[in-house]
């Protein structure tokens, strides 16, 4: 039997995931792009089973960012179909599980098979009775940072206009209150696989303190040990937030 892996003793509380390199893993075996999509859900499926198993209480996925939009027609179409299969197939486990999903981003902007599908899965795998979830699934869908940002702060100019708040109120709690990932805690880990070293717009508030972790891993090959690397890895991380590592230390010491 293999020893645990030290990442399933110290779990981060939120992972963020940068879904990254669909279309290479398609391109590389000679298939369209969808089929890249497809198998990226496989890896969608695993890896939320895998950050339940290890005690991540909140799991975020970009799944479709606005600037996606711009694809051609034929891939945004088939990642919309994508999106209602996966609702489908998933939602009846999710719910055993005890996986609450729901979306940031604005689901108002998607077709509507793709929105029904989508609200469907989030109201069935809501828990009943106000019980708390397992984990929560968040799918970031025709999300954008920048937008949220800056919607939240016009639904706060609005209330300064009407006299309901005044511009000295206004702090980092208001702001996120208006935000669409209101209800997520900050992000401990974030990934991106694909190779890219960016954030192409995603939860940039949110990730402010994230410890990033890239890797050359498409995402339809990423799978649970690749996950559990990122994990291990992370658990290895000393996290400072502006302290130096001696505070640090006498921290956990205290603690
Ligand atoms: C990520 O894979 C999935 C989405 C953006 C929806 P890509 O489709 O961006 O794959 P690459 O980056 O072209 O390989
Ligand atoms: C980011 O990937 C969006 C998702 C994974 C949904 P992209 O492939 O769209 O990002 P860029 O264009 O490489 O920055
Ligand atoms: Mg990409």
């Amino acid at each position: 039997m293999s020893a645990p892996l030290p990442s399933a003793k110290s779990p981060p509380s939120h992972v963020a995931i940068i879904m990254d390199g669909n279309g290479r893993w398609a391109r590389e075996r000679g298939l369209v792009r969808a089929e890249g999509h497809a198998e990226g859900a496989r890896s969608v499926r695993e890896v939320v089973r895998t950050c339940r198993e290890v005690g991540v209480r909140w799991l975020t996925l970009y799944a479709f960012s606005l600037a996606n939009w711009q694809r051609p027609q034929a891939e945004v179409e088939a990642l919309m179909r994508l999106l209602i299969r996966f609702s489908e197939r998933e939602a009846v486990e999710l719910k055993e599980r005890g996986i609450a999903v729901q979306v940031i981003g604005d689901l108002d902007e998607l077709p509507t098979a793709t929105r029904r599908a989508v609200e469907h899965l989030v109201a069935s795998t809501r828990p009943e009775g106000g019980a708390e979830p397992t984990m929560t699934l968040s799918l970031a869908l025709s999300y954008g940072g920048r937008r949220d940002i800056l919607d939240a702060m016009r639904a706060l100019a609005v209330r300064v206009k009407a006299g309901q708040l005044l511009p000295e109120e206004l702090d980092e709690r208001w702001l996120r209150a208006q935000m669409s990932t209101r209800e997520l805690p900050d992000v401990d880990l974030l990934v991106r696989t694909g190779g890219e070293q960016r954030l192409s717009d995603f939860l940039l508030l949110e990730s402010a303190y994230a410890e990033l972790y890239f890797t050359p891993v498409l995402w339809p090959d990423f799978r649970e040990h690749h996950l559990l690397e990122a994990l291990d890895t992370f658990a290895r991380r000393e996290r400072r937030f502006g302290l130096t590592g001696d505070q640090v230390q006498q921290t956990r010491v205290d603690a």
